[in-house]
């Protein structure tokens, strides 16, 4: 059991880590979760992808969500293991036949994802034409509005697409369509303008579907210029599912990743070394902040000094700041992290630094190069820098001070 401190600061009072600290708030994910189903009127999907972190997964479903979208035979398991009578939705377009056929005959998994009529193919096989099949068909769209665009791999196009509409629509129980608008995605006009996109390749199919699937990429605000409030992208969906063909009583859902989880979590870094305005801490680009050396993302951040009379303590807003890089532990140039970082100019060796909004793709994307990649783990009860779900309720960026 992972023990439970108000705030980073009340735990470095009492600890000073060496190895940099997972930091898990359950009731951001309460918050998250609540908020998407009192705004938006279908079902929520949560990507385990985004963090499969069996306490994150549990808190996820404790709060309702029953369905879950899950890429890999690992996911699936780990799902079907631990939360009992969930929907599992395989959504990654192209699976081995061994991972269909688990997915199906051990796991009970009727609900696929395709792109391309081979896909289709290989589940008709591997399932000896089941009849019991609900699949979406996954279309382009465009994702140029978004931070980390997926249209480049994954999303059926123009004829193929329609073709694929039909021949689904003959082979399966259960027509869906679904699209993914690109992780991050800044823009809220980019789901409607997806909709009413599928929505005419369906009615150029001459089809109707029974599902449709809007797909993640709901953005988290981690700095200025990011959307804080998700309101304007349940609105503009909500005004365009009269664009797709449905059949009645036909089913919407969102799969949210990292709107759901991005909060959950924050991570104490050590600073090991400073040079000028570089800092060397002890995680980084393999670890938990995989984004911010391979996305040049810049999360949220504070500082906590244990140095007296370095720091007063006060608003950043109010400070003098500079813009650090970060350097992560391992010995690779890639472990960049170019920023810049806003911190106190005060910093040096021995501080330690929150980073904010790490509970998406961070620790799942965490290896252990070099001997890296150990982490404690504490609960949080405070809260997290400017979450999207409470825009007024901004924490300041406060410089915190230990002594
Ligand atoms: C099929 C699918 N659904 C949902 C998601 C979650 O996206 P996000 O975390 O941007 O909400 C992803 C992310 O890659 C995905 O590939």
């Amino acid at each position: 059991m992972r023990p439970t401190y108000f705030s980073a600061e009340q735990y470095l009072k009492q600890r000073r880590p060496i190895d940099p600290v997972r930091c898990f708030r359950p009731h951001a994910i309460e918050r998250a979760v609540t908020w998407f189903q009192s705004h938006f009127s279908g079902q929520l999907i949560y990507a385990v992808k985004a963090n499969m972190t069996p306490d994150v997964v549990q808190l996820v479903a404790q709060n309702g969500v029953r369905n879950f979208d899950v890429a890999s035979l690992t996911e699936v398991d780990l799902i079907y293991h631990s939360i009992p009578n969930s929907n599992l939705f395989y959504m990654n377009p192209v699976k081995s036949r061994a991972h269909i056929r688990s997915a199906y005959y051990d796991y009970g998994v009727r609900c696929f994802s395709i792109d391309h009529v081979d896909e289709l193919e290989k589940i008709l096989t591997v399932t000896e034409q089941a009849k019991d099949l609900t699949i979406f068909v996954r279309l382009h769209c465009d994702d140029s509005g978004s931070v980390l665009p997926l249209g480049k791999k994954y999303g059926a196009e123009g004829s193929d697409a329609i073709e694929l509409l039909k021949l689904v629509r003959q082979k399966a129980e259960r027509l869906g369509v679904t699209f993914h608008v690109g992780s991050q995605a800044m823009q809220a006009e980019t789901f409607g303008e997806a909709i009413r996109y599928a929505g005419d390749l369906v009615r150029r199919a001459g089809v109707l579907a029974e599902l449709l699937n809007v797909g993640g990429g709901f953005p988290i605000f981690y700095k200025d210029g990011d959307p804080v409030d998700l309101t304007s992208y349940m609105s503009n969906i909500e005004q365009s599912l009269d664009a797709m063909p449905m059949v009645q009583g036909g089913e919407v859902f969102a799969e949210p990743g990292r709107a759901l989880v991005a909060e959950a979590e924050s991570l104490i870094v050590r600073v090991d070394g400073r040079r000028d305005n570089e800092l060397f801490i002890n995680d980084g680009g393999y670890g938990v902040l995989y984004d911010a050396a391979n996305c040049d993302w810049i999360f949220p951040l504070h500082l906590i000094s244990h140095h007296e009379g370095v720091c007063e303590r006060t608003n950043a807003h109010d400070s003098e700041l500079t813009g650090f890089q970060l350097w992560g532990p391992t010995c690779d140039a890639a472990d960049h992290m170019k920023g810049p970082f806003f911190l106190p100019t005060c910093v040096k060796e021995g501080d330690y630094l929150e980073i904010h909004k790490t509970g998406a793709y961070g620790g799942v994307m965490a290896s252990g190069f070099n001997g890296f990649g150990c982490y404690e783990e504490i609960f949080l009860e405070d809260d997290v820098m400017v979450s999207n779900f409470q825009p007024d309720a901004q924490v300041e960026n406060v410089i915190k001070l230990i002594s």
